[in-house]
């Protein structure tokens, strides 16, 4: 596991820029796994400063709630399209999302873990954490080996995400999600986390044990992963 601690957010984040730029340039037909939530706009915003040629890349979001439509401003396909995808030359056909309005959602997941297998699998993830340790919406108690399914998500997360909503009962309580057994297939995991409030699962996280509850925690045993964190959310390291 690779640390970075950079003195700001934004220092940290142009890393993680130069990663995905460096990756589309050296692979074109490279395929990212995106986050979404605070932690990834300023990511966003600089790739779509950096203008960079996503003609042939393949996208696959981590997660989506079950029963808010994709038009509707707290989807997470409307934070895509708002933050990166309107911006930047990315083909729709490569776009993937889970579909928070599948009728057979347990069908929808196993396409879903098709569709990444058929696409060659995911050379980059991008992540960010909760405050409780989830990567995607895994919460606690996640099976570390978890494929693409639904969750309920926990009271914390609904609070932590009442600010997209306008309030807590607001926010759905079920999400589609990548396993955390999907995350750790991919070739290289860069989780961003940023802030005090994240210090605590981060230190979790890299130093505790790896625990299902700290589902971030099993990126311990992951060959390839780089943890950029602002001075704040890399406060608790020891
Ligand atoms: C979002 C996601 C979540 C968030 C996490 C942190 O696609 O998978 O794991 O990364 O909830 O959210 P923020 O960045 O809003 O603190």
């Amino acid at each position: 596991m690779e640390i970075i601690i950079q003195p700001t957010a934004e220092a940290a984040t142009s890393i993680a820029a130069r990663m995905i730029a460096g990756l589309l340039e050296e692979k074109p037909a490279a395929v990212l796994g995106l986050a979404t939530g605070s932690t990834p706009l300023k990511l966003y915003g600089q790739l779509t400063r950096m203008e960079l040629d996503w003609s042939g890349a393949t996208t696959f979001n981590l997660d989506e709630y079950v029963g808010v439509p994709p038009d509707h401003p707290t989807s997470y396909h409307h934070f895509m399209r708002e933050h990166l995808f309107r911006h930047v030359n990315l083909a729709p056909e490569r776009i993937h999302l889970p579909d928070g309005l599948a009728p057979d959602i347990p069908s929808c997941c196993r396409r879903y873990e098709a569709e990444i297998r058929a696409a060659g699998g995911i050379d980059l993830q991008v992540l960010g954490i909760g405050t409780d340790g989830h990567i995607g919406f895994n919460e606690p108690t996640s099976s570390l080996a978890s494929r693409t399914r639904i969750k309920t998500l926990t009271p914390q997360t609904r609070r932590d995400n009442a600010r997209f909503f306008g309030s807590e009962e607001q926010v759905p309580h079920h999400v589609i999600t990548m396993g955390i057994g999907t995350i750790m297939d991919a070739r290289h995991c860069v989780l961003l986390a940023f802030g005090e409030k994240k210090a605590r699962a981060i230190a979790q996280a890299a130093e505790g044990p790896i625990t299902a509850m700290n589902p971030a925690s099993a990126l311990q045993q992951h060959p390839r992963v780089t943890f950029l964190l602002d001075e704040p959310a890399a406060s608790e390291l020891k």
